[in-house]
């Protein structure tokens, strides 16, 4: 059936300004890291993004390997976004990523101007697009200058591929460093993917200061710890949950729940129900609290969770009690 988006979609989100851009996102954005491969379900894949767009949530994020196999989100989305979304392009952030391994040989891995410049046509052809709003460089590359990787996203956007550039997991050190480099070359650094949540606070320790100073937006991803910060593994390890599933490609596995950390969950379920709050809501609300944080990268299995996560847009702030009662569960 044709899709026709729900008219009221821009009345429950919040649009935060990507650092000093003119760009706003939404305070919740969807990726499509899981769950929208080859081996998931295509029309599982379309209600969520049409439920997803109907809630606002006007920015998808993808990158070349996403799948599996790699490449197959990609093709996913391209297919959904051909029969649902291309009247809307015009409404929509899409993201895209090169950096780890995509296929075989030296020039498809890593940070060099080829595999970029390579990568990112390739993304454009899977997903049928002329260009993409955000492209980013994945993790950093050891290896190769740092003024070739910053080169070629600077090429890339003056080939019109690309609106905006942004770069993932790179230390505070580097980005400072890459966000010199880009507004050099003229091209400045929009926004910076780090992962970040409850479990992993290591952006608190130097990026998020140098991503405040400098006016670079921030979109934290795994903001759930891939699920365990929900009320999902409470009980043991659901069937059909990510961590039963053996998806690969850095998916959670079944020996990251462990008893201390399930110990902790159920802590910090307690307190998110406290504030009205589910403990995946809380999880992303606490995220939210910070105003250098622009958006919330999400991922979902099921469109309920799309429904359940957008609710903790309801209650972002936290008393300092709170702060301190996670701080000291979280120790
Ligand atoms: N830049 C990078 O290197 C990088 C790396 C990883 C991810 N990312 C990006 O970040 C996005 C999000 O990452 P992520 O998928 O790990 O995020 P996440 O939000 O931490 O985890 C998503 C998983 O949590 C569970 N979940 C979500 N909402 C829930 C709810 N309301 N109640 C209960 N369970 C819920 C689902 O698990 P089940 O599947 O078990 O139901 C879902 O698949 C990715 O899609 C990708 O775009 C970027």
């Amino acid at each position: 059936m044709s899709y026709l988006p729900n008219p009221n979609r821009y009345k429950n989100m919040s649009y935060r300004r990507c650092g000093k851009s003119g760009l706003m996102l939404p305070a919740v954005s969807l990726g499509l890291w899981h769950n929208f491969g080859a081996i998931d379900s295509l029309e599982n894949a379309r209600t969520i993004l049409r439920l997803a767009f109907d809630s606002g949530i006007t920015h998808f994020d993808l990158a070349n390997n996403y799948g599996p196999p790699a490449g197959s989100a990609e093709e996913t989305f391209g297919e959904i976004f051909k029969s649902d979304f291309k009247n809307y392009r015009d409404e929509l952030i899409i993201s895209t990523k090169a950096g780890w391994g995509m296929w075989e040989g030296p020039y498809g891995d890593w940070g060099s101007k080829k595999y970029l410049v390579a990568s990112l046509d390739q993304s454009l052809k899977r997903m049928g697009l002329d260009y993409v709003d955000i492209f980013y460089h994945h993790r950093p590359d050891p290896e190769t200058p740092l003024e070739e990787t910053m080169g070629a996203l600077d090429l890339i956007v003056r080939q019109g591929k690309a609106l905006y550039v942004g770069i993932s997991s790179y230390s505070a050190s580097e980005t400072e460093a890459a966000i010199a480099i880009l507004n050099r070359l003229g091209t400045p650094c929009l926004i910076h993917q780090p992962k970040y949540s409850m479990f992993d606070r290591w952006i608190e320790g130097g990026l998020l200061d140098v991503l405040g100073n400098k006016g670079v937006g921030c979109i934290p991803f795994s903001p759930l710890a891939q699920g365990l910060l929900t009320n999902k593994y409470l009980q043991g390890i659901p069937a059909g949950s990510r961590a039963a599933s053996h998806r690969g490609n850095g998916a959670i596995e079944e020996d990251a729940i462990t008893e201390e950390k399930i110990a902790k969950v159920v802590k910090l379920n307690e307190l998110a129900l406290k504030r009205g709050q589910d403990l995946a809501q809380m999880a992303l609300s606490w995220i939210l609290k910070d105003d250098r944080i622009t958006s919330v990268l999400i991922g979902v299995s099921k469109p309920e969770q799309v429904i359940d996560s957008i609710k903790c847009l309801e209650n972002i702030s936290f008393s300092a009690d709170e702060l301190n009662a996670i701080n000291n569960i979280l120790r």
